[in-house]
């Protein structure tokens, strides 16, 4: 989600000179010949009282500031020059459209809850193009609610603890076990092994797809142009990106419904006990929606599934290594676990071993905090709205900007400082990495299994360090420009799983 607010971005930058063509064609038949007439002036009704604010230029009105790439660890100059002037909530003019920013805790949470009520999510229609119009990012209502309810099946508590728990492991430590056996000096970028993982998970969950089988590998290269397609102008013609992405979109499309068929297939036979627990097996069997439905289902989970958490996985593997202290601590809380583990005579993880996670659970909060891999939300207001003394009208965007939240120092000690302690005492309702009400992450309780069990073996198995400088930036899709390259250096444990070639899998 992150990515796809990107796409306006490049939008903008592509029609930036007809914009200004069009604004001095403007300024020269309209404005300069109106020059000298009165102020509008509103008529009957009470002029409403918006927040502060101002349009900036037309058309563009403040976009590109808006946009301006910044650390990921700070709000940008533009969120801090606007707050300082205008207060959490103020209004711009944001692509295209007149928008109300908001920076403030208690809104965002009064627009998430009432979704469908006053707002309404509205991703830019370029998302739509590429994710699909079934896809459950840009649905609203009843077609909402109920490709939510399947994805929520998919990850329900139940699901997680049998299948998915075990599923993760596997996939994490076959990632590790590729990883260069000693010290050697090799360097390799932890961004890229991180979406590795995520993705080979998620093509595992949703269409039964092994990691290093031809077809797989395929998609993700095939993937890849993909989200290059989602940050980009929605553009429509031979070479550009988004046309590229769109025909990646009809790729990837014809695997999932080749998969799809050869599933069919074998359900429609006898002897059909062969069933595979995979999301297109529970599509296919749990409701009667179309293909086309299903295959964007698939494919928005995918990406949903996919870009988030390795992310975050990666801005983990970063903000740990600036910070040795806890990098102790979780080493001995996953020590610990793996000592019980042994006693029990276990090769795996277990739903009770995950639990112990303590402290990991505040290092994955205070990542997603200080990270922010997904910095604010796209809603419309489909009702007038009054809020403390402000009133939004109908048909304005409003954007809750979750990460000014989580940075706001009036909420977070040394806002810009890891610090995963801060957990130990209860969680403040600000918090808010998921977003929340009707739409928030159906996908949380999975994405922090990851985290969790992707640190339980990294930090039991080996040490690791910046192979060069790099950090994350907000373009407005967080990334590391160098995809941050690490050296790591294998630690001898009694309780490494990843040389014991007997469990291997
Ligand atoms: C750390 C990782 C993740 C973060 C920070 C994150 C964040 C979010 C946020 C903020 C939203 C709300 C978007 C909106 O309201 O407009 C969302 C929605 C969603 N996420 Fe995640 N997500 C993560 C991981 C995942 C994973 C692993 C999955 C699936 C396997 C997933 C599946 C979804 C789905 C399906 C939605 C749409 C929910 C709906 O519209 O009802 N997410 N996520
Ligand atoms: C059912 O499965 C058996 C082997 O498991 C196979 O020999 C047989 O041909 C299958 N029957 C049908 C109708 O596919
Ligand atoms: C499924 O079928 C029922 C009854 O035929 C219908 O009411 C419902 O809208 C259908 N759902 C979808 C997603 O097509
Ligand atoms: C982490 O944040 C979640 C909210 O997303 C909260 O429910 C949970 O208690 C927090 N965990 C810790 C250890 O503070
Ligand atoms: C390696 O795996 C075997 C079989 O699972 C187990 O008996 C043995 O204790 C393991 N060794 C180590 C060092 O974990």
């Amino acid at each position: 989600m992150g990515a796809m607010m990107a796409s306006i971005t490049s939008e903008l930058l592509f029609f930036l000179p007809f914009i200004l063509l069009a604004l001095l064609t403007f300024y020269t038949t309209t404005v300069a010949q109106c020059h000298g007439a009165r102020r509008w002036r509103p008529t009957k009704k009470k002029r409403p009282n918006l927040p502060p604010g101002a349009p900036g230029w037309p058309f563009v009105g403040e976009t590109f500031g808006y946009l301006r790439p910044h650390p990921a660890t700070s709000v940008g100059r533009f969120m801090e020059q606007h707050v300082a002037r205008y207060g959490k909530i103020y209004r711009s003019s944001l692509f295209g459209e007149r928008t109300v920013v908001s920076a403030d805790a208690g809104l965002n949470r009064y627009i998430l809850q009432n979704e469908g009520r006053l707002f309404e999510c509205s991703y830019p229609r370029s998302i739509g193009g590429i994710l699909g119009k079934w896809s459950m990012l840009v649905l609203v209502g009843d077609a909402h609610r109920e490709m939510r309810a399947i994805s929520l099946n998919f990850l329900s508590s139940v699901r997680l603890r049998a299948v998915l728990l075990p599923e993760v492991e596997r996939h994490i430590l076959l990632v590790l076990r590729s990883w260069p056996p000693s010290g050697g000096g090799a360097c390799f970028s932890a961004q890229h092994e991180a979406k590795k993982f995520t993705f080979n998970l998620m093509a595992r969950n949703i269409m039964s797809m092994d990691p290093g089988e031809e077809e797989t590998e395929r998609l993700r290269l095939e993937y890849i142009t993909f989200m290059k397609g989602v940050v980009s102008a929605p553009l429509n013609f031979p070479g550009t990106a988004y046309w590229k992405a769109l025909k990646s979109r009809a790729s990837i499309l014809g695997v999932i419904e080749r998969k799809m068929e050869d599933r069919l297939q074998k359900m429609s036979k006898e002897n059909s006990s062969v069933e595979e627990d995979d999301l297109l097996g529970w599509a296919l069997k749990q409701s009667n929606l179309s293909k086309e439905q299903i295959l964007d289902l698939l494919l928005s989970l995918l990406f949903a599934g996919h870009e988030t958490s390795s992310m975050a996985l990666a801005l983990a593997i970063f903000f740990l290594e600036g910070c040795p202290k806890a990098v102790q601590e979780l080493r001995e809380e996953h020590l610990e676990i793996a000592r019980r583990q042994r006693l029990r005579g276990a090769s795996r993880l277990s739903w009770e071993d995950y639990k112990e996670m303590v402290f990991t659970q505040c290092v994955i909060n205070e990542t997603l905090r200080l990270g922010n891999v997904v910095r604010f939300l796209h809603r419309k207001v489909i009702r007038d709205v009054h809020y403390n003394g402000y009133d939004i009208p109908k048909g304005w965007k409003i954007l809750p900007v979750l990460a000014a939240v989580h940075l706001d120092s009036s909420l977070y000690e040394d806002p810009n400082q890891f610090n995963p302690w801060r957990w130990k005492s209860n969680a403040p309702s600000s918090f808010m990495p998921y977003g929340g009400g009707p739409r928030l992450c159906a996908g949380s309780e999975l994405a922090k299994l990851e985290i969790a069990i992707f640190l339980h073996h990294l930090v039991l198995n080996f040490r690791w360090e910046l192979a060069e400088p790099d950090q994350a930036f907000v373009y407005p899709f967080v990334d590391f420009p160098k995809g941050l390259p690490i050296r790591v250096q294998r630690i001898a444990s009694e309780h490494s799983v990843l040389t014991n070639e007997s469990t291997a899998m």
